[in-house]
C-alpha cells in the first residue's frame, strides 16, 4: 500500500496526507499559546486557502465569560485581516484524550456557522474538517457533514463569490466596496 493518501477536497485541488499532517502540526503550535485561564482547555486551529497560505488561531478568553473567541474564528480572523476569505481545509486540536469515536473535540456550533460562511469550491463538502485529539487520534470529515442543511449567504440571496475570486490582491473587492459605498452616500 502507497503511503501516500490523496484526498479529494474540491474539483479543482486535492489535498494530500502531507499537507494534512502540516495543518495539525501548525494547530498543535498555536494550541500552546491560547489565553484560556478559565477553561484551562487548549485549542488550536489552522486552515489552509486555496492559495495554499496557512493562518492559525487559538482560542482567547476573557474575565467576562461570554467575549471568549474561539480557535477557529480566530483563524478565520487572521486570514480575513490578510486578505483572503475562503478555505479549502481547517484542522482542529485539543488536549481531549480518550478512547472512542467521542473523543475528538470538534467544533463548537458558533465556529460551524462562520466556518461554513468562509468555505471554498461550490460545495460545502469540498471542505475539509480535520480534528485530532491529544493522542493522535485523527478524524475528518467534510463541512456538509458537520453542518448539515446550513443556512448561509444564499439562503439570504446575497452572492459573496466575489470575496473568494479576489484572493488576496485582485481588487475585485474594491469594485464592489465603490457600488456599495456609492449605495450608502446616495451616490450612482
Ligand atoms: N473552544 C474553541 O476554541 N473551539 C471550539 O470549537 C469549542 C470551544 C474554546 C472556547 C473556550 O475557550 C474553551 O474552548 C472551552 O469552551
Amino acid at each position: 500500500m502507497s503511503n501516500k493518501t490523496t484526498i479529494k477536497f474540491n474539483p479543482n485541488q486535492q489535498i494530500d496526507q502531507k499537507t494534512i499532517n502540516l495543518l495539525v502540526q501548525k494547530a498543535n503550535e498555536v494550541k500552546t499559546r491560547a489565553y484560556c485561564p478559565y477553561s484551562k482547555f487548549q485549542v488550536g486551529a489552522a486552515l489552509i486557502t486555496p492559495n495554499g497560505n496557512i493562518y492559525q488561531g487559538c482560542n482567547f478568553e476573557n474575565a467576562a465569560y461570554g467575549n471568549t473567541i474561539c480557535a477557529e474564528r480566530g483563524a478565520i480572523a487572521s486570514m480575513i485581516a490578510s486578505g483572503e476569505y475562503v478555505f479549502s481545509a481547517i484542522a482542529i486540536v485539543t488536549n481531549v484524550t480518550g478512547y472512542n469515536d467521542n473523543d475528538v473535540s470538534s467544533p463548537c456550533g458558533a465556529c460551524r456557522q462562520s466556518m461554513r460562511e468562509h468555505t471554498a469550491g461550490d460545495k460545502l463538502d469540498d471542505t475539509l474538517v480535520i480534528m485530532e485529539n491529544k493522542d493522535g487520534k485523527r478524524v475528518i470529515k467534510d463541512m456538509e457533514q458537520i453542518l448539515p442543511m446550513s443556512f448561509g449567504p444564499d439562503s439570504l440571496g446575497i452572492d459573496v463569490s466575489m470575496y473568494a475570486k479576489q484572493g488576496r490582491d485582485l481588487g475585485l473587492y474594491d469594485n464592489y466596496k465603490k457600488e456599495t459605498d456609492n449605495k450608502v452616500n446616495g451616490g450612482d
